[in-house]
């Protein structure tokens, strides 16, 4: 276990932090090599709740992940929101604040849901825009994430995988790549999670994400309440070739097992990218060798 403050490279493997194993973790300080909460939980909270956040930042570090950014939104940013979630990744010193390329609302109404964008220039120069206005504030860059989609739009130009690439090399951000939401999201629309996972900009890649899903046949639903399936699986395995060690989360919030079953889980991720980066080591070594 690292000290609270790691860059975001140096993280390793962690978890979803949910309120039911707050409790767990604090009595039992398990091995862990981070926990990410969602941001919105604790912004608004200084009772019992935030201040076990505090002591859990005192020993590990905590990034924050939020919900409610809608950074491709066409309401005006919320600064207090800003304000909120700044004075949050200072108190818990995050080393990594995320949230979804999504928006969420319109009007001042927040629907709650991550909904889709259309992949057009006007909607990438508006989101990159926005993106340089929250990081200026937040003083810090900001990780985004590839939300799981069900339905697209005819308007669109470009694919998901171009306009998460150009949005990051514009706005100069990070990428959160969830691995489900690749397959989830391929699967929904009938495109091929390989390219997509082949499209994108490794080294702007700040963490990865794991979680399990619902195969309803016609359909995948981005559920978070099982294991992670054998596909998504196969897909970390080829982003861990093509970017080494990413910290790499593991979300479960519906179904939650004990903490002892979710680290388990986490432990294949741990197991999968040991080989992988072994793999890609020897590779590197027998490719240099044959060129020397
Ligand atoms: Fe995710």
């Amino acid at each position: 276990m690292t000290g609270a403050h790691a860059d975001g490279r140096s993280l390793g493997f962690g978890v979803g932090l949910r309120s039911q194993h707050m409790d767990h973790v604090l009595r039992h300080s398990p091995p862990m090599g981070f926990f990410e909460v969602i941001s919105e939980n604790f912004m608004d909270s200084a009772g019992r709740r935030r201040r076990a956040l505090a002591e859990i930042a005192e020993r590990y570090p905590v990034v924050l992940h939020g919900i409610s950014l809608s950074i491709g939104g066409t309401d005006p940013l919320d600064f207090d929101y800003l304000a909120r979630l700044r004075d949050l990744a200072d108190a818990v010193r995050a080393p990594l604040v995320s949230d979804h390329v999504c928006w969420t609302g319109v009007l001042g109404r927040n629907t709650h849901d991550l909904l889709p964008l259309p992949f057009t220039e006007e909607a990438l120069a508006h989101v990159v825009e926005r993106i340089r206005v929250v990081q200026d504030f937040l003083g810090r860059r900001l990780v985004l994430e590839n939300p799981s989609t069900y339905a697209g739009f005819t308007a669109s130009t470009m694919t998901e995988q171009e306009f998460l690439s150009r949005m990051a090399d514009k706005a100069d951000c990070g990428l959160l790549l969830d691995v489900n939401n690749v397959y989830v999201s391929a699967v929904n629309h009938d495109v091929d999670p390989v390219e997509y996972l082949r499209a994108l900009p490794f080294d702007r890649v700040a963490q990865i994400h794991l979680a399990g899903h619902t195969d309803h046949g016609t359909h995948i639903i981005d559920s978070h309440d099982a294991p992670v399936a054998d596909p998504v699986w196969d897909l970390y395995r080829l982003a861990i070739e093509s970017a080494g060690h990413v910290p790499t989360l593991l979300e479960w919030d519906d179904k939650l097992p004990a903490f002892p079953a979710l680290a388990a889980e986490l432990d294949k991720a741990r197991r999968i990218a040991a080989r992988t980066v072994t793999a890609r080591a020897v590779t590197a070594r027998a490719g240099g060798s044959r060129d020397g």
